[in-house]
């Protein structure tokens, strides 16, 4: 049977699809628990106008439930618990470099990565923090700033850089810190916008409209969180 149409149907298809894995936005998500800022970016990256996608997950923690994501992205464990540091960084280079992403993102991503990884992959990392940097750099963000009466928190988008949560900022999303407020409160109030402001973000990179020079961003968008007034 004379079968050649379909042939030529298979092969169109095929060009698309490989145009389409040429032009996207190669995406590593680094978590280490829940991993729901994974799960939103992956639900922007599946939208057929974000021209990204994940390739693959890493967690350095077997345990992650966010690694029980269903997706087609490879999964990696690199259990930190045994290696050291430099081990541990060895092997996350040596996968990365055969994966090589265009954009490495850090999803409650509990560990501190040393200047190997971070010159190897210059303004390629971003990390989502969940206060408004400069303010609250580090762990238990939400604990201190309920402690220390602040008014307002909210969460940064910025890329990695040697200084702990230091790297130029992104984006930024904002909410006040209501009296009486538990850190179980804030904590998901402030997740809510992570999961609107990083997904964001990685459509403008797909997009090409975040660039860095001089580790300062170049088209710094404003992403704000609408909200509906009150009556
Ligand atoms: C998020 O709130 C993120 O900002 C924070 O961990 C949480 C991870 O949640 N990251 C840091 O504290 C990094 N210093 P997720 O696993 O559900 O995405």
């Amino acid at each position: 049977m004379y079968q050649q149409p379909l042939i030529i149907c298979h092969r169109k298809n095929t060009i698309k699809q490989f145009k389409k894995i040429v032009e996207d936005l190669k995406i590593v998500v680094l978590i280490s628990g829940k991993g729901s800022n994974l799960k939103a970016i992956a639900k922007e990256c599946s939208k057929k106008n974000v021209p990204a996608r994940i390739i693959s997950i890493i967690s350095n923690n077997p345990n992650a439930s966010g690694l029980q994501i269903k997706g087609k992205f490879k999964k990696k464990v690199i259990n930190d618990k045994l290696y050291d540091k430099k081990c541990f960084e060895f092997r996350l280079q040596n996968y990365l470099a055969k994966l090589k992403p265009d954009l490495i993102c850090l999803a409650g991503f509990m560990k501190i990565l040393s200047s190997l990884i971070i010159k190897k992959w210059k303004n390629k990392i971003i990390n989502v923090h969940p206060s408004l940097l400069p303010s609250f750099k580090g762990l238990k963000t939400h604990e201190r700033v309920i402690s220390e009466g602040v008014k307002k928190s909210g969460c940064t988008i910025h890329f990695v850089n040697e200084t702990l949560d230091g790297g130029p900022i992104i984006a930024q999303g904002s909410t006040m810190v209501k009296k009486n407020m538990t850190v179980k409160e804030l904590q998901k109030k402030i997740l809510k916008i992570e999961h609107i402001i990083y997904p964001e973000v990685i459509k403008l990179f797909a997009k090409k409209k975040i660039t860095i020079k001089s580790s300062k961003i170049k088209e710094k968008t404003p992403i704000t969180k609408k909200r509906k007034k009150k009556k």
